[in-house]
């Protein structure tokens, strides 16, 4: 099927129902529970790999869901340190309270560096939608004055992103580099695949060149392969960078990686807030969307 169309089928996830979505999506996601997360991230363990926990969700309106959110980590982050388990947090601003009080996200954040750096934890914070890159920068960049465990992510997708490692570099904050899977306008992102890939090398280049620790996010096999030549020429030891995957995503490469002996990190979230998360890991995977669709039209059960 051309990819135009699969990329269409991809865009119309987001009309599925919720039960099919849930279904087909359960492979990247941890479960509803802390206990569900925990487990998983013991069994990613005992195959070599490290872990980064997300509670599921975005977007809040309330003081109370971003309160409770921040709650929710500070006990993963208790349990975390508790069974000894390896595994820092990552954490959306926008579910801390950005879109409605950036003071109070702030204050969450705060609370949670410090929670995690009493654990020896590190707390990434993910970028969302380009609205709120300059604001989620800021945060980290606050953040990072008082505690050093805390990191950003950068999307090479984004035209500003060169800029952006240039502010973030001299404080010596790491980054996590991803694609970005957010759609943007032209105006302000790259559109082409081939683009995205050369912009992402050209900035891990610059990260690693800096020293910056970098957590190499993808599973593209042609830009891990790519970033192990630079890792190389760089001559970066190891525990200067590692790479970083989602739960259910590219496993084969996980365990290549891991077997080669470099730290692999896995996102891992959990939590009843599951749909936007599952719509955004679907778009991804035209292969499965389509299945999908094929499957919903009359017939075809
Ligand atoms: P690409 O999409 O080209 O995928 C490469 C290959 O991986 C595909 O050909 C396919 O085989 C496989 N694959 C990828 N996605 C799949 C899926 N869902 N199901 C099945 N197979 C799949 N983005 C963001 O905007 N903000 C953020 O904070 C983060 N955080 C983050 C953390 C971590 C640990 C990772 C790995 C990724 C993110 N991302 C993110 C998402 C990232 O921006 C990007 O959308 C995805 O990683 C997919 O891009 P790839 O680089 O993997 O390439």
């Amino acid at each position: 099927m051309p990819r135009v169309l699969d990329q269409a089928i991809a865009r119309s996830t987001r009309f599925l129902p919720r039960p099919l979505v849930h279904r087909v999506a359960k492979r990247y996601i941890a479960g509803e529970r802390l206990e569900d997360a925990l487990a998983t991230v013991r069994g990613l363990a005992a195959v070599g790999c490290v872990a980064t926990i997300d509670i599921l969700g975005e977007h809040v309106t309330s003081r109370e869901q971003a309160a409770a959110t921040r709650d929710a980590y500070k006990e993963a982050l208790a349990r975390l340190a508790a069974d000894g388990l390896p595994s820092g947090i990552s954490a959306k601003p926008t579910a801390l309270g950005l879109g409605t009080d950036p003071a109070f996200c702030l204050a969450n954040l705060q609370e949670l560096a410090a929670a995690a750096a009493a654990r020896g934890r590190f707390l990434r914070v993910d970028m969302e939608e380009s609205t709120y890159t300059s604001a989620t920068l800021d945060l980290v960049e606050q953040l990072h004055r008082d505690h050093a465990n805390v990191g950003a992510v950068v999307q090479a997708r984004l035209r500003r992103s060169e800029a952006d490692i240039e502010r973030l570099l001299p404080d010596g904050i790491s980054v996590r580099l991803c694609k970005g899977i957010y759609e943007e306008p032209p105006e302000i992102a790259l559109q082409g695949f081939q683009e995205i890939r050369e912009n992402y090398l050209r900035l891990l280049d610059r990260l690693l060149a800096a020293g910056c620790f970098v957590g190499v996010a993808t599973h593209d096999s042609f830009l891990v392969d790519q970033a192990l030549v630079l890792v190389r020429r760089h001559g970066i030891p190891e525990g200067r960078y590692e790479f970083q995957m989602l739960m259910g995503v590219g496993e084969p490469l996980r365990a290549r990686l891991v077997a080669a002996g470099h730290r692999v990190r896995v996102y891992v979230p959990y939590g009843r807030d599951w749909f936007g998360y599952s719509l955004r890991r679907l778009q991804e995977n035209p292969r499965m969307a389509r299945q999908i669709a094929l499957g919903l039209l009359p017939g075809k059960r």
